[in-house]
């Protein structure tokens, strides 16, 4: 007998740690982690089991669906925007033939299991491409089917990996015989930036907002690579965590779209540092703008409209900007470096 079991890939990234720690916090013992390295100890105490490899190396996947009955597929393993823009071939082999080879896994599952097996994609706001900074702040809080212009390699990625996961629910092989629409029950996200008090994120364009934090809290000099009032959505890790969980656990036919935008705050780079400042009135920030990463983020848009995640499966963000800091970033970041 196969054990049955949740796949988490990119599990040593940041949302993997924070799903591992959720998931783990609410008593679920079966998860199986994937990474490039060796995660932590942290992951490694609250998994079944640990897989080092890469998700594009077809052995390891073959042995893992070999080994395992899998139910859930939490696809967390990207290069992240600014990193594939350095590597944009790389990145696309990561981001989109590692997630088409997921998505087989989950379809090859779930035939043999005779049901569907859930996959969770987090997509991203970076699937949006605003052409100006006018039309960004004209454009107000932007729906999901608006503006899907990417601009850079890890946002065409995402939106394209959104379209193989509808392939893969809805449209797979339908020429065969055999009907497999709604094994893979494909369910995306497209997230703002993501601050985490426990870990710093690597690679991304929306980093400045973590990294600002981090290096208050450590005393240390921050040059922010974005213009002051450069503005794109937020949230904090816990928010990011419930959001998946949600949308994970809302019946399917309750959903009415395969991808959801979500918010919670999105304040200007230069807000998020006067915000800062109440907490660390000696926190070092310079702005050092680099014109290429804040290109980035001008098309990118400054808010998006998450009115179908609210009414399909509840969505509702618990930390607003105030209550990021004060709640969660403040306390846990604090006893984080002074436990360190
Ligand atoms: N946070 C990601 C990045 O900056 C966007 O989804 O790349």
């Amino acid at each position: 007998m196969r054990k049955t079991v949740i796949l988490i890939t990119g599990v040593n990234g940041e949302i993997g740690h924070g799903l591992v720690r959720s998931l783990h916090k609410e008593g679920v013992t079966n998860l199986i982690g994937v990474d490039l390295n060796m995660p932590d100890e942290y992951v490694q105490e609250r998994t079944q089991d640990c897989l080092v490899g890469n998700i594009l190396d077809k052995n390891l996947l073959e042995r893992i669906n070999a080994q395992y009955e899998i139910e859930a597929i939490y696809h967390m393993a990207a290069l992240l925007s600014t990193r594939a823009e350095f590597s944009p071939v790389i990145a696309h082999e990561v981001n989109v033939d590692g997630t088409l080879n997921l998505l087989d896994l989950a379809m090859e599952q779930a035939q043999s299991r005779g049901k569907p097996v859930k996959f969770f994609f987090p997509s991203s706001i970076a699937v949006y491409g605003l052409p100006s900074l006018s039309e960004k702040s004209e454009a107000g809080a932007i729906h999901e089917d608006d503006y899907r212009y990417p601009q850079t390699m890890y946002g065409c990625n995402k939106l394209y990996c959104e379209s193989l996961g509808d392939y893969y629910g809805y449209y797979y092989k339908r020429l065969s015989a055999t009907d497999s629409k709604g094994l893979v029950d494909f369910r995306a996200i497209r997230f703002p930036g993501i601050i985490s008090a426990q870990t710093l994120p690597a690679g991304g364009t929306s980093d400045y907002a973590p990294e600002m934090i981090h290096a208050a809290a450590k005393g240390e000099h921050y040059d922010c690579f974005v213009r002051e009032d450069a503005t794109i959505p937020f949230m904090t890790m816990t928010d990011a965590i419930l959001a998946i969980e949600l949308l994970m656990a809302a019946p399917q036919n309750t959903l009415t779209q395969t991808v959801y935008n979500i918010k919670a705050f999105n304040p200007s780079a230069g807000e998020f540092f006067t915000k800062l400042k109440e907490y660390f009135p000696e926190a070092d920030v310079k702005f050092v703008i680099n014109d290429n990463r804040q290109s980035i983020i001008d098309s990118w848009p400054a808010d998006v409209n998450d009115d179908q995640a609210r009414q399909d499966w509840g969505w509702s963000a618990i930390h607003d900007l105030d209550k990021a800091f004060s709640d969660y970033l403040i306390p846990e970041i604090r006893s984080r470096y002074e436990h360190s």
